[in-house]
């Protein structure tokens, strides 16, 4: 019985992760704004550390910068020609004109994050590698994004 009810677990989790699969081919848009949602709200968790209004906890450091990293690892893959517009994107035109440019910060953000979540110790060594990824992010966003009013 015990047996069985693994398997049926890890049917199940499979099964989710097909799905997910599935959910970032026919809508790429509706899968990078989550994965980038995630990005801010973790964002938000570092910030607060960083100003002192939550203590500093190396266990949350390191799930932030693992959040990034997984980010930068999928979101390349989720600007096929056809998702430059619809579902409220604010994804700018730019994108497709400078892809490799915009990979390659991708992947600059994902190298930091990895070395980040190995590096990271306490409270200054997060608020350094923080504040330089942040950095990108809003460079990112600077460049990419079509601002919204
Ligand atoms: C290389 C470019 C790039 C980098 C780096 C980047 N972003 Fe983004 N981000 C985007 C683009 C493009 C969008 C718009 C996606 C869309 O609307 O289709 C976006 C959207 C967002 C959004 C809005 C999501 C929503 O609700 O629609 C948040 C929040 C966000 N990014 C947070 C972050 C954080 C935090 C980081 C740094 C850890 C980061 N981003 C790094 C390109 C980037």
């Amino acid at each position: 019985m015990k047996f069985a009810s693994k398997l049926a677990i890890a049917a199940v989790a499979v099964t989710t992760f097909g799905a997910t699969a599935v959910i970032a081919q026919q809508d790429p848009i509706a899968a990078r704004k989550a994965l980038m949602k995630e990005n801010g709200a973790q964002a938000k968790v570092g910030a607060a550390m960083v100003k002192g209004e939550a203590p500093f906890d190396l266990a949350k450091a390191k799930t932030i910068f693992a959040t990034f990293e997984n980010a930068a690892a999928k979101m390349p893959g989720l600007f096929p020609d056809d998702s430059k517009t619809g579902h409220e994107t604010t994804a700018a035109p730019k994108i497709w004109e400078n892809m490799a440019d915009f990979k390659a910060r991708f992947a600059k953000l994902g190298t930091d994050a990895k070395a980040a979540q190995a590096s990271v110790k306490d409270l200054d060594s997060f608020k350094t590698a923080f504040a330089s990824m942040g950095k990108e992010c809003g460079a990112c966003h600077q460049d990419y994004r079509v601002k919204k009013n």
